[in-house]
C-alpha cells in the first residue's frame, strides 16, 4: 500500500513496521504464524562472531507494563548465521533485512559486520552498542561518544551496507552520543534499546533473575522513548528508529511524529506473535481517524 511506504537509508521498504531484533528469532520462526512477507523488513536477532550461550537463568522477570531480560546474546554465531539461517530465511522471506550485530571489541564488530556485508538479503546492519546484559562489550561502546564512534568508524571501514547504530537510553546524553555515531560513518539510528532495571523476590528476599540486572521494555518504556527520539531526531541528519514500548498503530504514529522514519516493535511480539501483522492491519484506518493520507507527511 503505497501510503505505508518509507525509506530506510536510501533502501524503500513496503511500511514502517519493523520487528526488533532479539523478539524475532531469525524470522523464519514467525513464518508459521503468518506470512512474513508483508513485513518491510525485520532485524534479526544479535549476532556475534563466536556462538554465546547466554547468561544463566531466570533471565525474564515480568514487571508492570512490561519485563526484564538478561538474555546476554545467545546466538549461534555468525558463521552457522551464514550457513544455516540465512538461507532457511531465504525460503520464507524476500526482502532485505536487518542484520544486528553485537561484540566485544571495535575489531570484532567490524569483523562480524564484514561477514555479514557480503550476504545478498542483508539490507541494513544494525550495530548493537547498547545491550545492558554483557560485561566488557554491547553497552559498554554505547555509554561514551568516543567508544560509540570508535566501533562505527572500525564497522565503517569493513563495510559497504547503511549502517544503523542502536543507542541505549542508560546515559545522561543521547544526544552526545548519537552525533558522535553520526560523525564516524553512520547512516541511520535505532533507538532505544532496553532500560537497565532488577526485581527482586519477596519470598527469597534475592534479585529474580540470575544476573541481577536486566533490560526494562515493554508499554512501560514508550514515553521515554519518545523523548530520546524527539531530542535526538533534531540533533542528526540521519534517520532514526523509533522503538521502546511500541504496541498499537497509534504508539507508530507517535513515535513517527517524534521524529522516527520508521519503528521496530520488539516486547509486543513476545505477547502476541501476530502484533506485527495485527498493527499493520490497523494501521490504515488509524490514519484514515487522524486525517494522516501517508506517513511521508509526517516528516515534512
Ligand atoms: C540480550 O541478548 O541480552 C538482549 C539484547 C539487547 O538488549 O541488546
Amino acid at each position: 500500500m503505497e501510503r505505508l511506504k518509507v525509506n530506510l537509508c536510501g533502501i524503500p521498504i513496503d511500511n514502517p513496521v519493523i520487528p526488533a531484533s532479539g523478539t524475532f528469532g531469525y524470522g523464519y520462526e514467525f513464518a508459521r504464524f503468518y506470512d512474513i512477507n508483508l513485513l518491510g523488513t525485520f532485524s534479526c536477532k544479535g549476532t556475534t562472531l563466536e556462538p554465546r550461550f547466554g547468561n544463566p537463568t531466570p533471565r525474564i522477570a515480568e514487571c508492570p507494563d512490561g519485563m526484564l531480560n538478561s538474555v546476554g546474546l545467545q546466538n549461534p554465531g555468525v558463521r552457522a548465521v551464514v550457513e544455516e539461517e540465512l538461507p532457511r530465511l531465504r525460503q520464507v522471506f524476500r526482502k532485505p533485512i536487518i542484520a544486528n550485530v553485537s561484540g566485544f571489541s571495535p575489531e570484532e564488530y567490524a569483523e562480524t559486520c564484514a561477514i555479514l556485508d557480503r550476504e545478498e538479503q542483508v539490507g541494513w546492519l544494525e550495530i548493537n552498542i547498547s545491550c545492558p546484559n554483557v560485561q566488557g562489550g554491547g553497552h559498554a561502546f554505547g555509554t561514551t561518544p568516543e567508544a560509540a564512534a570508535s566501533v562505527t568508524k572500525a564497522v565503517r571501514k569493513r563495510t559497504t551496507k547503511p549502517i544503523l547504530v542502536k543507542l541505549t537510553p542508560n546515559v545522561t546524553d543521547i544526544v552526545s552520543v548519537a552525533q558522535a555515531c553520526e560523525e564516524a560513518g553512520a547512516d541511520g539510528l535505532s533507538l532505544i534499546n532496553t532500560l537497565l532495571g532488577m526485581r527482586i523476590d519477596l519470598r527469597t528476599r534475592r534479585p529474580v533473575l540470575a544476573n541481577t540486572f536486566g533490560g526494562l521494555s515493554g508499554p512501560a518504556v514508550l514515553p521515554v522513548a519518545l523523548r530520546c527520539v524527539y531530542q535526538v531526531s533534531r540533533a542528526v541528519r540521519i534517520p532514526v528508529i523509533g522503538m521502546g514500548g511500541i504496541s498499537s498503530a497509534e504508539d507508530v504514529l507517535e513515535m513517527m511524529m517524534a521524529g522516527a522514519s520508521a519503528v521496530q516493535i520488539g516486547a509486543a511480539n513476545l505477547v502476541n506473535p501476530l502484533a506485527c501483522k495485527e498493527i499493520l492491519e490497523q494501521l490504515p484506518s488509524v490514519m484514515d481517524r487522524l486525517g494522516i493520507q501517508s506517513l511521508y507527511e509526517l516528516h515534512s
